[in-house]
């Protein structure tokens, strides 16, 4: 946790300079959200730096494809949206930094704030809270019944974290946060295993949520399920 926490204020401290530099050359300093399993690339550590980054001069590029392989996207939309500078979108297949070509909204970064005032409210129009697309208070239309076969799982945003909803063999509907105990990648379901998989260091779950194989330390939270004929809901609240 020591080294942690210090490795933290050694970005701080680098970040500072960094834009001391650029502020001298008349540049903004663009952070880009990291890759999930590196230091800052969770959301809550990377605020945690910029909290310490004078506000002036510095600005957020999110890049999409790092964002969605910790499943968080929408959270850093949410929380950086408001400093962002520049918005890298390239696409992957849940599993690896893939990178796939798509060119970025931004043609260079702008001064901080202007394009983030024109950017953000685009994305929160494009990408609804998704909350919003639920019938219930606080549970979201994950999926109709037909669209999952028994022996498959997809995942989906529920408030601003992924969750993964699972139609087991057996014909049973379960959902979990889809966030990896042990880093926070997005776990995804394996039909070959008939587990829940995490690419980044080979976690496993079985399906009732329960850590069973790789580095996760804890069971995957549960969520509750609701069936509503053809609609799978799915509530925020967590089980027990
Ligand atoms: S993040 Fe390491 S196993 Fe999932």
């Amino acid at each position: 946790m020591w080294e942690r926490e210090s490795r933290l204020n050694l970005s701080v401290d680098g970040l500072v300079r960094i834009r001391e530099v650029c502020r001298q050359r008349g540049l903004t300093l663009v952070v880009e959200t990291p890759l999930p399993h590196l230091l800052g690339g969770q959301p809550d550590d990377l605020a945690w730096i910029l909290d310490r980054v004078p506000a002036e001069g510095t600005g957020i590029c999110i890049d999409t494809s790092h964002c969605s392989l910790g499943g968080f996207l929408f959270e850093a939309l949410e929380r950086f949206g408001p400093r962002l500078v520049h918005l890298q979108i390239s696409d992957n297949r849940g599993t690896t930094d893939d990178h796939l070509p798509a060119p970025g909204l931004a043609p260079r970064p702008l001064a901080a704030g202007t394009l983030g005032a024109i950017v953000y409210p685009v994305l929160k129009f494009i990408f609804p809270p998704p909350r919003a697309r639920g019938r219930a208070k606080g549970a979201v239309l994950a999926a109709r019944a037909g669209e999952l076969r028994a022996g498959s799982g997809k995942v989906f945003p529920l408030g601003t974290r992924p969750a993964i909803l699972v139609h087991t063999p057996d014909g049973k509907w379960r959902a979990f946060s889809a966030r990896c105990t042990h880093l926070s990648c997005t776990v995804r379901y394996r039909e070959d295993m008939s587990m829940l998989f995490c690419p980044c260091h080979d976690g496993r779950f079985d399906l009732t949520g329960k850590n069973v194989g790789g580095p996760p330390p804890r069971p995957l939270p549960e969520h509750t399920v609701v069936v509503k004929g053809d609609e799978v809901y799915v509530t925020e609240a967590e089980v027990g």
